[in-house]
C-alpha cells in the first residue's frame, strides 16, 4: 500500500492507494486555521499541519495497517515561506500563497529583466522569493536568523524524516529555480538576497527522501523500512492522479485557489498575462497553469457573510440557471477578494459586486457570485489558450467538482465538455500515492498512469453559453486597473 499526504490550504486529505492503484481508503482533517491579520495578509501555524497529519493518521489506523504502507510522498500547497532557524525551529507563522504584502519586492526581484527567462515567470507576490525579501526589510532579525526556507508540504516531509528536500514542480513556485536547468539559479538567489546553503536539495517528485526517522516510525506503527518520495505541489499532484503529462493534457481545479493546468513537453516560456510556466513533478516533463487566487473562497465568503448554506447556493444557481430573467436582470460579481494573479496580475484589487438593482434580492446576487467566478476561470482559460497549448479533455477537479450545475455553467462560458472523474475531490491525494508507488517500484510513468474513469462528462447548454458570452464581455469592462 501506498500513502498520499495532501496539504491543503483549508483541509488535509490522506489516501491510501493498493498495488493496482486503485483507492482504499481516504480520510480528512478538521479545517486548518488561517490567519488574515492585516487586508492582504495570509498565514498558518505550521503546527498546525502537524496537528491535522496526526488526525488523519489517526483516522487511518483505524482502518489500515500501517505496516503494509511500503511508502509516503506528499502534495501540498505551494509557494508558502516556512523558515526555520538553525536550531530547525519555525522562525514565524508560514505566509501562504495567497497573502499579497510583497508586491514592492517583485518589482526589486525583477529589476533586472533577465531573471524572467530563467525563472519562467514575473515574479509575483504569490512566489516565495518575494515574501522572504519582504521579511529582509521588515523583520530583519527574522530574516538573519534563516537558516533554511521550505515549502508546506517540505516542512511535513521534514518532520517526517529529518530530511531537507523539494520536489522540482512545487521548487518552481519559489522564484529561486531556474526552471528550463531544473536546479537552483544563482542569479535568482542573489535577486532575493538568498544562499545557496538556505534551500532544501532539489529532486524529482518521484526521487527517494530518506526514509522515516525512527520515532516516526514508532509512534505512529509504521515500517521502518517505509520509505519517502519527493512529491509535488498540489496541481502537478493532481495531474498525476489523473495521468497528465502528456502536451495538452488539461485540469481544472476548483479549490480554494481556481488552477487550470496544462502540461507541456518542453519548458515554454511565456509570462504574459501572468502564466505560470513551471516544472512538472515528473522527469523531462514541465506545465503552465493560469491561477486564479480566490474561487471556491468566494463561496466561503458568501456563507459566512450572509449565513447561507451549500444547499441554497446549489439550489438557487439551478433555478437561475433556468430563468433567462434572472440571469439578464443579475449584478456582475468581480471575484477578487484577495487580489488576482492570472490575467491580471493586481495585489490591490478586491471583490465587489456591480450593476446593482432594485430588484436585485438574494437568488440574483448568488447567481451573479457563481457567474463571477466562472468568469474569472474562463478569464484564466482565454489567457492559458493564448499560449498556443490545445487544452484537451479537461478534468475538473477539486471541492467544487461536486456541483453539476457549477460546472454546467462552466461548459458552457469555456463552450468545452468538461469530464468528472471518479474521486475528483481527492485527486491531489491520490495523485501523492500515485508518486509514492511510482518512486518505490521505480517504474517510468509512461504506460502506467491512466486517468481515473470519468464518472460523468458535462456539455455546454447552447442557450446558456449564448447568454454568457454576452454578459462575459460586459463583466471584461468592471474591472479597471
Ligand atoms: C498555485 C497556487 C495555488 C496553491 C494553493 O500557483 O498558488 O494553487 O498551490 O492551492
Amino acid at each position: 500500500m501506498y500513502l498520499g499526504i495532501d496539504l491543503g490550504t483549508s483541509a488535509m486529505k490522506c489516501l491510501v492507494m493498493g498495488e493496482e492503484q486503485e483507492i482504499i481508503y481516504s480520510v480528512s482533517s478538521d479545517e486548518i486555521p488561517l490567519s488574515n491579520l492585516r487586508n492582504g495578509w495570509s498565514e498558518q501555524d505550521p503546527e498546525s499541519w502537524i496537528v491535522a497529519l496526526e488526525t488523519c493518521l489517526k483516522k487511518l489506523q483505524l482502518k489500515i495497517d500501517f505496516q503494509q504502507i511500503k511508502s509516503i510522498s506528499f502534495s501540498g500547497h505551494m509557494h508558502g515561506a516556512t523558515c526555520l532557524n538553525e536550531k530547525n525551529e519555525v522562525i514565524r507563522p508560514c505566509i501562504l500563497w495567497n497573502d499579497t504584502r510583497s508586491h514592492q519586492e517583485c518589482e526589486e526581484i525583477m529589476r533586472d529583466n533577465s531573471v524572467k527567462d530563467i525563472a519562467g515567470n514575473i515574479a509575483m507576490p504569490g512566489f516565495t522569493a518575494p515574501k522572504v525579501l519582504w521579511l529582509k526589510y521588515n523583520e530583519p532579525e527574522n530574516f538573519k536568523s534563516i537558516n533554511k526556507v521550505l515549502l508546506p508540504k517540505d516542512f511535513l516531509r521534514f518532520y517526517l524524516t529529518g530530511e531537507f528536500y523539494s520536489d522540482l514542480s512545487d521548487a518552481s513556485g519559489t522564484y529561486w529555480l531556474d526552471i528550463a536547468k531544473r536546479e537552483w539559479s544563482q542569479k535568482l538567489l542573489d535577486a532575493g538576497s538568498m544562499q545557496i546553503s538556505q534551500m532544501p536539495k532539489v529532486c524529482e517528485g518521484t526521487d527517494q527522501t530518506g526514509a522515516l526517522k525512527k520515532e516516526i516510525a514508532d509512534k505512529y506503527g509504521f515500517s521502518q523500512n517505509c520509505k519517502v518520495y519527493g512529491g509535488a505541489g498540489d496541481n502537478a499532484a493532481a495531474a498525476v492522479g489523473l495521468g497528465l503529462y502528456e502536451e495538452g493534457d488539461s485540469s481544472l481545479s476548483l479549490g480554494t485557489s481556481g488552477v487550470i493546468f496544462g502540461s507541456t513537453k518542453k519548458f515554454l516560456k511565456n509570462y504574459d498575462d501572468a502564466i505560470h510556466s513551471f516544472c512538472h513533478c515528473l522527469p523531462n516533463t514541465w506545465h503552465l497553469m493560469s491561477v486564479m487566487l480566490s474561487c471556491t473562497s468566494n463561496i466561503n465568503w458568501f456563507l459566512n457573510a450572509f449565513d447561507s448554506s451549500i444547499n441554497e447556493i446549489t439550489e438557487q444557481l439551478a433555478l437561475s440557471m433556468d430563468s433567462e430573467k434572472i440571469i439578464n436582470s443579475a449584478p456582475f460579481y468581480l471575484p477578487y477578494l484577495t487580489g488576482e494573479r492570472t490575467p491580471i496580475n493586481d495585489p490591490h484589487v478586491r471583490a465587489s459586486f456591480h450593476n446593482m438593482g432594485i430588484d436585485t434580492n438574494r437568488s440574483s446576487l448568488i447567481y451573479s457570485l457563481i457567474e463571477g467566478i466562472s468568469f474569472g476561470l474562463n478569464d484564466n482559460y482565454l489567457a492559458l489558450s493564448k499560449t498556443g497549448i490545445e487544452l484537451n479533455n479537461i478534468y475538473v477537479i477539486g471541492g467544487g467538482s461536486k456541483n453539476q450545475y457549477w460546472i454546467k455553467l462552466l461548459a458552457s462560458i469555456m463552450n468545452k465538455n468538461l469530464l468528472i472523474t471518479e474521486a475528483s475531490d481527492a485527486m491531489a491525494a491520490y495523485g501523492a500515492a500515485r508518486i509514492a508507488y511510482l518512486g518505490f517500484n521505480n517504474i517510468n510513468h509512461d504506460n502506467v498512469l491512466s486517468p481515473p474513469k470519468v464518472k460523468t462528462v458535462i456539455e455546454k447548454d447552447h442557450k446558456l453559453s449564448q447568454m454568457l458570452i454576452d454578459r462575459f464581455s460586459k463583466w471584461k469592462n468592471f474591472y479597471v486597473s
